[in-house]
């Protein structure tokens, strides 16, 4: 556990190897309150999230991203924008569903990062391949794949990679 929010970044970091242990209820209870306190465009909330536990059914969303890491997840989220919910901004029609769901899903990794397991954003999946496997809603357009677990490293080997702030940060 920590407190300390740049720290929390720090730990946050995609994981490719997990260990099989399930994830507890108690960790899902408290992931998904986080997911649900994010904030989106005019508080619309444009988003679903569906768990993947089910080893036929994680099989399955495997064949969407053919990766050897990917499989060793005990679950993964299936993170979905509700194309029905979103907000559209007027003036240019631009539609708010990615941008919404990505805050969401953030939360969600930070939060897994705070329970001490890992997740990876994947969104080079098959989208086809994806809606031919779990025929979900029209609405719930998929955006992220999430698999989560207790990640097989502690994930600290490697420092971040990152521009430094100065490339990044312009004062106008
Ligand atoms: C929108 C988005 C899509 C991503 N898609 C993939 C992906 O398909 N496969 C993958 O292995 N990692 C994917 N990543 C993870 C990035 O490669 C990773 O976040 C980046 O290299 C920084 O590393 P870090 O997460 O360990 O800080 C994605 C990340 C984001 C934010």
């Amino acid at each position: 556990m920590t407190s300390d929010f740049l720290h929390l970044c720090q730990l946050r970091k995609s994981v490719r190897a997990f260990r099989s242990q399930a994830i507890s209820e108690a960790d899902w209870q408290y992931i998904m309150q986080c997911v649900n306190l994010a904030p989106s465009a005019v508080n619309f909330q444009p988003w679903h999230f569906y768990i993947v536990r089910d080893s036929h059914q994680l099989a399955q969303l495997h064949s969407c991203y053919p990766r050897d890491w990917f499989a060793t997840a005990p679950a993964c989220i299936i993170a979905c924008k509700d194309i029905e919910s979103q907000w559209v901004r007027k003036e240019d029609t631009k539609a708010h569903g990615d941008i919404d769901v990505a805050i969401a899903v953030e939360h969600l990794c930070l939060a897994a990062a705070e329970r001490g397991l890992g997740t990876c954003w994947v969104c080079n999946f098959s989208t086809a391949r994806l809606t031919e496997l779990f025929p979900l809603p029209s609405r719930h357009v998929p955006v992220a794949l999430i698999p989560i677990g207790h990640p097989e490293t502690s994930g600290m080997e490697e420092p971040k990679k990152r521009k430094p702030l100065e490339e990044i940060i312009t004062q106008l």
